[in-house]
């Protein structure tokens, strides 16, 4: 009798991942690279009949697509720290476990923080037209001057293991005061030095650069909108590596046309690949495509952490990063 678990991958991985799924599973894989549309996942599922579906951040795994998964499957192992693309209820209704990477891409999201506020306070994407539009007419003293980060005060909402990871960074690296706003206070040994404020609103009355490192949650979405951008300091920089949803891009692209908010470096939006066609029109922001963990150590390593707790699982183990 074949042991080995049967499995639907909705994307093709690194080569060191399919390698090892090849060996330790029955996999269906998705052979094209893009998302599965809701009922190709749902036929495909119905077909494979897997114990485990392993899924990205990108797939909707909401109550209608849990309600359609077939007996079979006893968890859903997803290649990402955020899970608000899951209903975990629905799923620990049905008795699916539901498991996730914390942790091992803290490391590579925070680089990636930093590189989009060194990136908006430096006025990167200007830099970079002057050079590739062959506009550049040499160096001048009044040429794109930009923002210091070394000592300004940085707000980080949601201190968890990104935003501390973070936090760390900009103070060895630039001396930054850390300010932070979380659904608690950490424990004084975690703060390492940050300033709690128990409001949004004390948070952004104190950020140079406000950093958004919070999950995804009924309580963060649209967290950035008009009323809280106009309790920014003028000239503030705002950097998402978080999800799109805790902004309102309308008011965000406001802010940031009127100059209040002097850059944006964004990582992550709403609808992604579709984003606001008012981000690009903007000189002031620096924008990546949701590049957070797009490292090829982090995301093998995200891999192996999947790969082992679904074999943990499914015999019978605890796990640590078990959701539900
Ligand atoms: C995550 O892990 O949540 C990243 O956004 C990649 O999906």
């Amino acid at each position: 009798m074949d042991t080995h678990p049967r499995m639907v991958v909705t994307r093709s991985l690194p080569a060191a991942l399919m390698e090892r799924i090849a060996a330790e599973a029955a996999a269906w894989v998705n052979p094209e690279d893009r998302t599965l549309t809701p009922a190709e996942l749902q036929a495909v599922a119905d077909e494979w009949q897997p114990d485990v579906m392993l899924v990205m951040a990108m797939d909707r795994i909401d109550a209608d697509c849990i309600a359609a998964l077939p007996a079979s499957v006893r968890a859903i192992a997803t290649l990402s720290v955020g899970h608000d693309h899951i209903d975990l209820p629905a799923a620990r209704d049905r008795g699916i476990a539901v498991i996730h990477t914390p942790d091992i891409l803290s490391d590579a999201v925070s680089e990636i923080a930093i590189m989009l506020m060194l990136c908006a306070a430096r006025r990167a994407q200007e830099g970079e037209r002057m050079i590739y539009g062959q506009t550049w007419k040499g160096w001048s003293p009044t040429q794109l001057l930009g923002r210091d980060v070394t000592g300004a005060r940085l707000g980080v909402l949601g201190m968890g293991r990104i935003g501390r990871t973070i936090a760390r960074r900009a103070r060895a690296a630039f001396d930054m005061e850390v300010h932070y706003h979380n659904r608690s206070r950490l424990e004084r040994g975690l703060e390492d030095g940050a300033t709690y404020h128990d409001s949004a609103e004390g948070l952004l009355a104190v950020s140079d650069f406000l950093m958004l490192a919070a999950p995804s949650t009924p309580a963060t979405k649209g967290f950035l909108n008009a009323d809280r951008i106009a309790q920014l300091a003028q000239g503030a920089i705002v950097v998402n590596i978080a999800r799109g949803d805790l902004v309102d891009d309308d008011a965000l692209i406001a802010g940031l046309r009127s100059g209040h908010v002097a850059a944006a470096g964004l990582d992550v939006f709403n609808r992604e690949p579709d984003i606001h066609p008012g981000y690009r029109e903007l000189s002031n922001v620096f924008l990546q495509p949701h590049q957070g963990s797009s490292t090829i150590g982090t995301r093998v390593r995200m891999g192996e952490m999947l790969l082992d707790s679904i074999k943990f699982h499914l015999e019978g183990r605890d796990l640590p990063n078990r959701l539900v």
